[in-house]
């Protein structure tokens, strides 16, 4: 190639070099480009190499144009570059933009289980009256559940509730509790009279799951020890508590019943709340709702305990909790109280 040539040459490379460079998109692009204009395999580097066969006394002007091309080159990419750089981060601010003017989807408040916020206020009534809170525990003995409570073994009364023993000690001695009265127990155990706990809970039975009955369901129990109680204060606090509840147009009605550990011994029934006592179909038209049971404390019970039933008298009651939500709330069936869906919960 003449100097001639190699000139022209070295032009044209600046010239479809500069159109390459504008044309890259990315930064990317522009790397690929940059290798191709300025790399080791590229036509200037090629130019360098023919240099040699040049004469001598032209060289100087050819490396002097080379160079210049190249330096050309090298700051159109820079300049490149920086404009890539430039849109790319104009454009990162407009796509990564953070609204914060846009405002919160709100959060929605929770609330109480309907079966807890009944057990609240059940024992915000007790607790007003006078009453302690007790407890005890859910795997419970024989003693507890039954035998203190006048349930002697082999008793016909054990048969009325369907029990889940636990495999631990002799067997059929230890069970999931299959009511709230073995606190009863427990309470007079460990504290000589005057006594007034109620006891909120859960207990168990092998029954099967209906619009009803639950294996698993919670009751309450009350129990109130002291010289010269009689079935009067039974009835008056039971009253008393029904009232509190459900206003006073809501009362109270006892038939006789029996259970082992009261004497006498009855199931009591509230006004429906429905009806107001009129008949509806919630009540089966009779005006009444079944609660629960209750009666004085069996003088055996008192003996079991080492409490003189000649010195005290006393009363006790108890009821399902989750069957009174039902009829509060009008839930038909129980399994919907703990199946744990909060769009059913999400209701009350
Ligand atoms: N524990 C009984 C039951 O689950 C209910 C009951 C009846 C509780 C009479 C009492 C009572 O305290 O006096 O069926």
């Amino acid at each position: 190639m003449t100097p001639a040539e190699i000139a022209e040459t070295t032009e044209r490379l600046v010239a479809s070099g500069a159109a390459d460079i504008d044309a890259a998109s990315s930064a990317e692009k522009l790397d690929e480009v940059e290798r191709a204009l300025l790399g080791k395999a590229s036509p200037l580097n090629e130019i360098r190499k023919l240099m040699k066969d040049v004469a001598e006394a032209d060289r100087p002007e050819i490396g002097k144009n080379v160079s210049a091309a190249r330096a050309t080159l090298e700051q159109k990419v820079a300049d490149r570059r920086a404009a890539l750089t430039k849109a790319a981060r104009a454009l990162s601010l407009v796509e990564d933009r953070l609204d914060l003017t846009i405002g919160g989807r709100g959060y929605r408040r929770g609330h109480l289980h309907p079966v807890t916020r009944i057990w609240r206020e059940l024992e915000d009534v007790f607790v007003g009256m006078g009453y302690r809170v007790a407890e005890g525990p859910e795997v419970e003995l024989d003693w507890y559940n039954f035998e203190a409570l006048n349930f002697p073994p082999g008793h016909p009364a054990r048969a009325m509730q369907d029990t889940l023993y636990v495999k631990l000690g002799e067997p059929e001695q230890v069970m999931l509790r299959t009511h709230t009265s073995p606190v009863q127990v427990r309470v007079m155990e460990r504290q000589p009279p005057p006594i007034y706990v109620v006891a909120l809970g859960r207990a168990f039975r092998r029954d099967t799951l209906d619009a009803r009955h639950s294996p698993v369901f919670h009751q309450i129990e009350c129990l109130t020890v002291d010289r010269g109680i009689t079935l009067g204060h039974l009835l008056g606090t039971i009253e008393m508590f029904v009232h509190a509840l459900f206003g006073p147009n809501i009362s109270a009605r006892f038939n006789p019943s029996y259970f082992p550990f009261t004497e006498p011994s009855a199931e009591f029934a509230m006004t429906c709340v429905f009806c107001e006592g009129e008949g509806c179909t919630v009540c089966s038209r009779t005006g009444w709702v079944e609660l629960g049971g209750c009666g004085m404390v069996d003088p055996n019970v008192f003996r079991a305990v080492n409490i003189d039933p000649e010195e005290y008298t006393g009363f006790a009651f108890g009821f399902g909790i989750d069957r009174l939500v039902q009829l509060l709330y009008g839930v038909d069936h129980i399994k919907n109280l703990w199946d744990g869906d909060v769009r059913f919960a999400a209701q009350f």
